[in-house]
């Protein structure tokens, strides 16, 4: 098992229930698993870790298929192994896309195997962890004929850790596991944070932050505050990534780097990074090279330009795609790519319009090597958003989408906010990018040079993610990039069972803390009818996001005497106008606009009725009101549990239920308060404080 020092998350491998022993153990005691590629190795560990646990003996491995057995496992390459390429039609395998793999029940010359077969090793190691979970979830395995492909091609998690400080940008799960003072020496934690990813279908992980001038504040070891993300890209340092590379290549992911845009005169002592310059080119040419001797399957750059201080193509006077591109033609004839985000403010008074201000009037000039990652939605990973328009503007340029794992505004590592109803929301959301029917998920789906990437979540404590529940929006993250097709509930359950066992009460218990948890965020948060934004910045280097200051931020929330909210309809900011018709229509007009999104799109007067008879006013109490509620319900149900989970994962949850009480209690307190005072209408319930 893991290091006693951490949790093992959902691959607990606890004893299978003793009337489904027999069965796997009559499939699984035996194995014949290829010797070919580092995967194999991992392969061969897990099966050995996974089964042990699991069947209460770790499988025989054979050189050669085994006479002497009915039954046994075989696992490599189509045409690598008699009982396969006899069994199964090699060229189905190879048409499938990278990654995919398929589990199938096969008879060989009188005996049966379970073959996993893929187009290439890492299919393999996704290929083995799906049977894993197969077993750790109680289902049979006699008669299986599974084909899995990749709903993504791309599926990565982008840490915003900064290495040196070993500091963690909006993590709240400790300091960064990626311990560059001691790489390449490598740790077992990197191992098993890869087997974590890898069981979910994760395919690659950028270890630095976007932000790669960070340290910028001072501290008291200089040695450490001199040195920064943008070094990474130092020979010395490609080196220890390399390090890094080779630990997470066994289970099929690769490693990126989140580079700087001036790195050409940071790193490369030119006097420019104007992307015109053909020193800068060249510059960049030849980094992109030097990295692929040391890493030859490295995945790419992630960049954040002309965004929150950092450098880009701005600076020249060069428009994003000209930017994006110096670095997309450095990677032809390699197998990476850029990944470019769009988080760029503009001139315009209303965020929201921004990123598509910047980018949409650039679609189609982005080169081949280039791929634009856009955040769910317009603002900034808010509790409920919109889906931003740019989903639906940029048909010839290949798009990622961003969602955070972490969670900056929903309650960082304290509160249970399950994201993956959300993330849900946002992959179904139709574009009509291709008319009607037109989901999000399948503009991603579309192309190979696209995919999903997630904020990152863990840290160094023993639970990884800050609060034992919140590892299942990590689980979750990487099962929607895999099939965003699968059901919240599905994912729920199987998150559930993995992590918790499957004591039918503690199923029930979990899982509906986890689907009550992102209602109950928005509402204590926003009063659930389209507000955001209404967070505590302080005066912190990094600002806080955690505790209510609705007054800070006057032009996202719009209160004014007579009403709440802002106008982005076309008659507006227009940010409603940028989406495709019927969305325009359905936003612009206050009847058909969602009731959770009407304070986004309009602003309303105070005593405005909605469809069920209460005021704009009324129903921001209540709801805030049935945040509170709902989040003490799901203290008691956690509670329930006492004595049930054990002890050390019971205790640590309850006390973050506390804080998590507490938390929401303050919110909606404060927005309350905040209402009423614009408002001068009363709750007519008498809740909210009247008096100063
Ligand atoms: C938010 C977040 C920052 C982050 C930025 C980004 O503004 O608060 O910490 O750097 O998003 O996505 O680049």
């Amino acid at each position: 098992m893991f290091d006693t020092t951490y949790d093992d998350c959902w691959l607990q491998y606890e004893p299978v229930d003793d009337a489904d022993l027999a069965a796997y153990r009559e499939r699984l005691s035996h194995a014949y698993v290829s010797e070919g590629a580092p995967e194999l190795g991992a392969v061969r560990a897990e099966l050995q870790l996974g089964l042990e646990g699991m069947l209460g003996d770790e499988p025989h491995f054979w050189q050669h298929p085994p006479r002497s057995v009915e039954n046994f496992l075989v696992i490599g390459h189509p045409e690598e192994m008699r009982p396969i390429h006899q069994t199964i039609d090699p060229d189905e395998v190879w048409a499938l896309e990278d990654d995919s793999y398929v589990i199938r029940t096969v008879e060989w010359e009188g005996q049966e195997c379970t073959v996993i077969t893929a187009p290439n090793d890492a299919g393999l190691v996704y290929g083995t962890f799906d049977l894993l979970r197969r077993v750790a979830l109680g289902e049979p395995i006699d008669d299986l004929d599974i084909v899995s492909e990749p709903a993504n091609n791309s599926r990565i998690i982008n840490h915003w850790d900064n290495p040196f400080r070993r500091s963690v940008e909006r993590g709240y799960a400790g300091q960064s596991i990626f311990d560059w003072e001691r790489l390449p020496d490598t740790r077992q934690r990197y191992f098993d944070y890869a087997r974590l990813l890898s069981s979910v279908g994760i395919n690659g992980v950028v270890p630095n932050n976007v932000n790669t001038g960070i340290p910028d504040r001072p501290t008291a070891n200089d040695a450490v505050a001199e040195r920064a993300g943008w070094q990474l890209l130092e020979r010395e340092n490609l080196e220890k990534l390399e390090s890094l590379a080779s630990v997470f290549r066994r289970y099929g992911i690769q490693i990126y780097l989140s580079v700087n845009y001036a790195a050409p005169i940071r790193l490369g002592d030119l006097e420019t990074a104007d992307p015109h310059d053909p020193e800068v080119q060249q510059w960049w040419q030849d980094k992109v090279d030097e990295i692929y001797e040391i890493i030859p399957d490295f995945g790419g750059f992630l960049v954040k330009a002309d965004s929150e201080g950092q450098p880009g193509p701005y600076d020249y006077d060069r428009s994003h795609a000209e930017g994006a591109n110096v670095l997309g033609e450095a990677f032809e004839g390699h197998s990476g790519r850029v990944w470019w985000r769009a988080f760029v403010y503009s001139e315009h008074d209303d965020r929201a319009v921004q990123a598509y201000e910047a980018f949409e009037h650039i679609d189609g000039e982005f080169h081949e090597k280039v791929t634009v990652q856009i955040k769910n939605g317009p603002i900034d990973f808010q509790q409920r958003e919109p889906v931003s328009t740019l989903f639906g503007a940029m048909p010839e340029t290949d798009l990622g989408c961003e969602l955070q794992i972490t969670g900056e505004y929903t309650g960082q590592g304290v509160h249970p906010t399950y994201h993956v109803p959300m993330w849900k929301e946002a992959l179904e959301f139709d574009t009509y990018a291709d008319g009607e029917g037109t989901p999000v998920k399948d503009v991603l789906a579309e192309r190979d040079g696209q995919g999903i990437a997630g904020v990152g979540i863990v840290g160094e404590d023993p639970s990884w993610t800050g609060n034992y529940l919140l590892q299942s929006n990590l689980y979750g993250f990487g099962r929607l990039c895999w099939n965003p097709d699968l059901e919240t509930e599905d994912i729920t359950d199987e998150w559930v069972r993995q992590t918790f066992g499957h004591d039918d009460g503690v199923v029930d218990a979990v899982s509906e803390i986890l689907h009550d948890s992102w209602q109950a965020c928005i509402d204590y948060h926003t009063g659930g009818i389209g507000l955001m934004h209404m967070m505590y910045n302080g005066e912190e280097a990094l600002e806080n996001h955690y505790d209510p200051a609705p007054w800070e931020w006057p032009e996202y929330i719009g209160a004014t005497e007579d009403g709440i909210g802002v106008d982005r309809t076309s008659e507006g900011s227009g940010y409603a106008a940028q989406y495709r018709d019927p969305i325009t229509e359905r936003y612009d007009d206050v009847e058909s606009c969602p009731k959770e999104l009407l304070l986004f799109f309009h602003h309303l007067e105070w005593d405005h009725e909605l469809e069920d008879g209460r005021t704009v006013v009324q129903t921001l109490y209540d709801n805030c009101h049935a945040g509170v509620n709902a989040v003490r319900e799901m203290r008691a149900t956690w509670e329930s549990l006492e004595g049930i989970v054990d002890d050390r994962r019971y205790r640590h949850v309850a006390q973050r239920f506390d804080e998590h009480v507490f938390q929401a209690e303050r919110w909606c307190e404060t927005l309350c308060v905040y209402f009423y005072e614009k408002s001068e209408i009363p709750d007519a319930h008498g809740r909210v404080p009247t008096s100063e």
